[in-house]
């Protein structure tokens, strides 16, 4: 793993930011810094995000910010220019992980299956997203896939939350766990980001915990 994959792995989750609203992003950000997790994925689902992530990486450059749901090439070049560290794609694309890999931006992109597993490998990888989670099967199928493939670490996403967040993080194939439990767009859009700061602490204490720090 290089070093930011490392640092994902310290936190131990990423949360999953939908910004509706780009107004919305230093102060979401600032909630989960305050919850101890200068961490989250920007995703590009709503056309808020590329606005979001310029005004976390300029706000909060302590955070460690990347892009999600990144689907093309266009988009891995807006993240980066607007300061994304790390771009996450909920499939796998060949031409988007080569694009990444020719800039140097790591990307951990999907891979729910033996075959995408295969891919990622060959493209020189060692860490998917494993989406979506909860429905993919979850932990029973992260351990299954890790069988054949020991040298793959996970990222689980999807469905997942402090209730089940344990079962995941107890294998230690799971470098992370993403989700966005912590900060639900309702929370964002209500201007909740007391809320977003509490449950963020939560999740940090659960994850020192699990791994007994
Ligand atoms: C993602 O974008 O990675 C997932 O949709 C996050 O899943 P969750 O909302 O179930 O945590």
């Amino acid at each position: 793993m290089n070093d930011l994959l490392n640092k994902i792995n310290g936190f131990g989750v990423v949360p999953v930011l939908v910004l509706d609203d780009s107004k919305n992003a230093s102060l979401a950000a600032r909630a989960l810094i305050d919850g101890g997790l200068p961490c989250a994925e920007v995703v590009f689902r709503t056309p808020a995000a590329e606005e979001s992530i310029r005004i976390i990486s300029k706000e909060h450059p302590q955070m460690l910010l990347g892009a999600g749901t990144v689907l093309t090439v266009r988009q891995v070049e807006l993240a980066i220019a607007a300061g994304a560290k790390f771009i996450v794609s909920p499939g796998l694309n060949p031409k988007l992980v080569k694009h990444c890999q020719s800039t140097k931006i790591p990307i951990i992109p999907g891979g729910m299956t033996p075959s995408e597993i295969e891919a990622a490998i060959g493209l020189g990888l060692d860490t998917v997203k494993f989406f979506p989670a909860e429905i993919a099967g979850g932990i029973d199928m992260v351990k299954a896939l890790s069988a054949p493939y020991p040298e793959i670490k996970f990222m689980p996403t999807g469905g997942i939350n402090i209730d089940n967040l344990s079962s995941y993080l107890n294998f230690n194939k799971v470098m992370a766990c993403g989700g966005s439990w912590m900060a639900k767009k309702e929370l964002i859009n209500n201007g909740n980001f007391k809320e977003i700061t509490r449950l963020t602490k939560e999740v940090v204490s659960a994850v020192k915990k699990l791994r007994g720090v």
